[in-house]
């Protein structure tokens, strides 16, 4: 697979970070970036966009999933993510952003955040091994 090669994690956690410095989280200013490598290359990246009417907030992955197909289009496949946060704390995605990514990542793909004991990698399918699918 082509996109292995492209995958350079110290960029893509970078890349990540940059994107987290845009989130809009005034309610927990918990500020997160998401960076995903398409495996056509691209990287497209996202942050958590809060609402007042709390339930409404957009996690950073998913920020970044849509504004990929939006930007992409809906054939898209994801070969990696990472995600972090601004805070210094551990923030694997959550469980509504691991069956949102579901549809779009490939079972391979790593998944980079930080943990309680630093930086994880784990492949997306241990990530989320029980996706719901209607496929
Ligand atoms: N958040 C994310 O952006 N991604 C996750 O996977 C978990 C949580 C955001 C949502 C909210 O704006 C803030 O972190 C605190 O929960």
């Amino acid at each position: 697979m082509d996109w292995v090669n492209t995958m350079n994690p110290e960029a893509l956690r970078r890349q990540a970070a940059i994107a987290a410095e845009h989130a809009y989280a005034p309610y927990s200013h918990f500020r997160v970036g998401a960076a995903l490598l398409l495996t056509t290359g691209e990287v497209v990246t996202g942050a958590n966009v809060e609402n007042a009417s709390y339930g409404l907030t957009l996690c950073a992955e998913r920020s970044a999933l849509v504004r990929a197909i939006a930007e992409y289009g809906p054939q898209i496949r994801i070969a990696a993510v990472a995600i972090t946060n601004l805070n210094g704390a551990a923030s694997p995605p959550c469980g509504a952003c691991r069956q949102v990514l579901a549809e779009f990542t490939e079972l391979d793909a790593p998944i980079l955040f930080p943990g309680e004991k630093g930086p994880m990698t784990v492949p997306f399918k241990e990530v989320h091994p029980f996706s719901f699918s209607l496929k």
